[in-house]
């Protein structure tokens, strides 16, 4: 096991006292069936704060035993429990309820998402944790909406469908936004009348542990939703080849989300995708362009560039391609890196040295392969922490390998494009179709690029919109089914055709 990491060094930054005291809390336990409790084979690992790289908390290491109790649980809870026949006004209730405390617990659960991940807390304070409120609070109004139809049999027979719960979900999410992909699992599903075992990234699990808390405060009935931390091959798998698993909701890697596909066949679950991406997001001449440039900032920037949807690959029409990417890069160049602490900085760590080591070699890639570094380029100034300068690549070709693989950084390629049919063509190719965005003010033409763009989210003169009302979810290889909106409901509810002979 473990040293007993020194909880103040490693929090350093965090003003709330619910913060440290959730840390030092001793070592973090799974929820298995509404109680909190060590993994069975007493294992711990360690959660680090990226900006200092220091150690915050133990975090027990869920396995196959462990997800086989959890999954029991959740089992009981669909068979047994009153979750899935409540009345859903009252599942209504308790799912506003959890947006209340979620609120109510705003503070904390920014510091934690800020010192687990290290995202800025001006990203944590007014994204991530609004957002999974609202989320609940979107999914709390569906509980009373999910309806069946009546359908126009013979006379003889009277014929509806129910729409009825899947089962149990294993739910499997990743590190970038922690306790928002929470929401984005649990909420459907439990509008739903499912049950739940989460399993959160092992980079990042304290928010997804406090929204444990927070759901048994809410008084969720035991068993409804379990929270198993641990690794992806052990904990996450051993949830994909479960064969009393109904559901497998994940989002993460291509890479994983392929296994899961192959792993998951045993007992053929419902499986959704949500995976990786590298938009294209394309700028014409007759667009805003201080507008364009702005969008195109945050659309690679916000949360160092670690989001599925990010506008990666940026095409800019070739008679302003100069300027443009000299604007871009001025505007990346005054984005401060440093202490995700400090309500100035809008550029933290990256989550992990991992992801640093990676990102660092996808600028090697790029640089060898001939693109030059308009700016940043390289790891940032700090001694401790895993940052990388906000990055600018011109000079890109869209079959360079930093055009092609997702690199889940702070890292810009801007493309030049002749024509509209050019931008659609360079554009479309790729492997993914997560996302797309057009800028221009020729409102004809941004509606045909729309369409024309295999992705499954597009934006017209904005970058990275997002509504729980809307579903989310991926073309070609990033991924399958539709998160989010109405569609969510269609992944957590099965359709059952009743014939009754009048
Ligand atoms: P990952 O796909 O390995 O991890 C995501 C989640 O899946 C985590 O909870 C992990 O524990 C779990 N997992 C990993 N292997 C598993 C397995 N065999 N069975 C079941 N669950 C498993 O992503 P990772 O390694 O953290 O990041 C690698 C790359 O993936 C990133 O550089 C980025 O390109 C991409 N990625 C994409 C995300 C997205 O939102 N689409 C989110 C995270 C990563
Ligand atoms: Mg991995």
């Amino acid at each position: 096991m473990a040293a007993t990491p020194s909880v103040e060094t490693a929090a350093r930054g965090a003003k709330s006292s619910a913060t440290l005291e959730f840390l030092k809390s001793g070592p973090k336990k799974l929820l298995i069936g509404g109680k909190w409790v060590a993994a069975k084979s007493g294992k711990t690992f360690e959660t680090l704060n990226p900006a200092n790289e220091e150690v915050l908390a133990l975090v027990a290491e869920g396995d196959k035993e462990d997800v086989d109790e959890a999954v029991k649980a959740a089992r009981k809870a669909f068979e047994e429990g009153k979750w899935p026949r409540m009345n859903p006004h009252e599942r209504t209730r308790l799912l506003l309820k959890i947006a209340d405390l979620i609120e109510k617990n705003a503070e904390q659960l920014a510091e934690l998402e800020t010192l687990d991940n290290g995202k800025t807390i001006f990203e944590s304070k007014n994204i991530d944790v609004p957002i999974t409120a609202e989320v609940f609070r979107y999914y709390a109004g569906w509980a009373t909406k999910i309806y069946g139809e009546t359908n126009p049999s013979t006379p003889d027979v009277f014929n509806f469908t129910l729409r009825e719960p899947v089962g149990v979900c294993g739910q499997i999410i990743p590190w970038n936004f922690p306790l928002l992909m929470a929401s984005w699992k649990i909420a459907p599903a439990l509008a739903c009348g499912n049950t739940v075992v989460l399993k959160p990234a092992e980079q990042t699990p304290l928010t997804a542990l406090r929204l444990g808390e927070i759901l048994l405060e809410a008084g969720l009935p035991e068993g409804v939703v379990n929270v198993v931390t641990g690794f992806g091959p052990t904990a996450g798998g051993a949830l994909v080849t479960h064969p009393d698993v109904d559901k497998i909701a994940f989002t993460g890697s291509t890479e994983v989300g392929k296994a899961i596909q192959r792993e998951s066949v045993g007992n053929l679950k419902r499986i959704s995708l949500e995976l990786g991406g590298k938009s294209p997001n394309i700028i014409f001449p007759d667009a805003d362009v201080n507008m364009a440039v702005f969008g195109s900032m945050m659309g690679i920037f916000l949360n160092q560039g670690q989001v599925c949807c990010a506008g990666s690959r940026i095409f800019v029409q070739e008679s302003m391609y100069d300027q443009f990417t000299d604007s871009l890069s001025q505007m990346a160049q005054g984005l401060t890196l440093g202490d995700p602490f400090d309500p100035n900085v809008r550029m933290g760590p990256l989550v992990s040295k991992e992801q640093h080591e990676r990102v660092l070699g996808y600028l090697s890639a790029g640089k060898s392969e001939g693109a030059k570094v308009k700016v940043g380029g390289d790891r940032g100034p700090q001694e401790r922490g895993y940052y990388v300068k906000p990055t600018v690549f011109t000079g890109v070709n869209n079959a360079m390998k930093i055009a092609r693989e997702e690199i889940f950084g702070p890292v810009a390629a801007a493309i030049p494009f002749k024509d509209e049919n050019d931008a659609v063509l360079q554009g479309n190719d790729t492997a993914y179709g997560l996302a797309a965005a057009v800028w221009t003010k020729d409102i004809s033409r941004a509606i045909k690029v729309a369409r024309s763009l295999k992705a499954g989210t597009v934006w017209i003169n904005n970058y990275g919109m997002l509504d729980p009302i809307t579903p989310f979810g991926g073309y070609k290889q990033s991924g399958f089914g539709r998160e989010l909106g109405k569609y969510a409901i269609d992944l957590y509810t099965q359709i059952k055709s009743v014939y009754a002979r009048l």
